[in-house]
């Protein structure tokens, strides 16, 4: 049963969970706005590989840094695919930010304050107002402390890197299921180690293996944690 209430979602988790699959479901269900937060660091990794700001794989923060009042991401809705598009200056570029060498270089970048302060400040201007579904890292640790539901969801390697290679292969994108391992791993250990803002599970927020769940089962399971929350808001005034 929902309400006219309109809450705040977080959901962060490893690379490949399932997180942007489940948050686009929840928030098309609930009527909210989704935001996949990944997609504006992989537009910031994309702006600093076509500027020679990434030299062997290590960004050159100093100079990022300048240069990030020159980067505008801005998200577009697309009818055709239902979504929306990361727009990175003005040009569509969600077909290339999912590209396996943007991939290479995104979590480098992600590590970097002021790239993630930026980041953050746009975040939370678009859930100011609630009825967001919002994935990512740091959306319940950092972006959203505050959110009503947290969810922190996971599955297992492998099984994550063959939902990955099956997405880049469907997209007609030449990746072999060794290299999606190995970078899906090598990020989560970037991520989850990294200063700034490091992957972690919130006390608060509930974890969901979607190792053998579909889509629709982990959607079912979210939608159960939703309804709880909006029965326990009704009884509460600040909720
Ligand atoms: O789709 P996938 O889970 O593989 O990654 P993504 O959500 O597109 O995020 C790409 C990368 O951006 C992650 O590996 C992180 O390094 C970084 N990221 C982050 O640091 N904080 C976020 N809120 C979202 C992504």
């Amino acid at each position: 049963m929902y309400t006219d209430k309109k809450i705040t979602i977080a959901i962060d988790g490893y690379s490949s969970c399932g997180k942007s699959t489940l948050a686009k479901a929840l928030a098309k269900r609930l009527g909210y706005i989704f935001i996949d937060s990944g997609a504006m660091y992989r537009g910031v990794a994309l702006y600093c590989m076509r500027h020679q700001l990434i030299l062997d794989g290590i960004p050159l923060t100093d100079q990022i840094e300048t240069a990030l009042s020159k980067i505008k991401l801005s998200f577009i809705y697309n009818a055709s695919t239902e979504k929306h598009d990361l727009y990175l200056n003005d040009e569509n570029v969600e077909e290339l930010i999912r590209m396996p060498d943007v991939a290479s270089n995104v979590s480098p970048i992600a590590t970097i304050k002021c790239v993630r302060e930026k980041l953050v400040a746009e975040q939370q201007k678009m859930g100011e107002f609630g009825g967001i579904v919002m994935d990512g890292r740091d959306i319940g640790s950092v972006v959203f402390p505050n959110a009503e539901l947290k969810l922190f969801v996971t599955a297992s390697p492998e099984i994550r890197a063959e939902r990955r290679l099956k997405e880049l292969t469907q997209k007609g994108i030449p990746a072999t299921f060794k290299d999606v391992l190995a970078n899906l791993k090598e990020r989560d250990l970037i991520d989850s180690t990294r200063i700034e803002s490091p992957l972690i599970q919130t006390k608060d927020a509930l974890f969901i293996d979607t190792s053998n769940l579909t889509p629709e089962g982990q959607l079912k399971l979210s939608l159960k944690f939703v309804n709880q929350v909006l029965e326990n808001c009704k009884d509460k005034t600040n909720c």
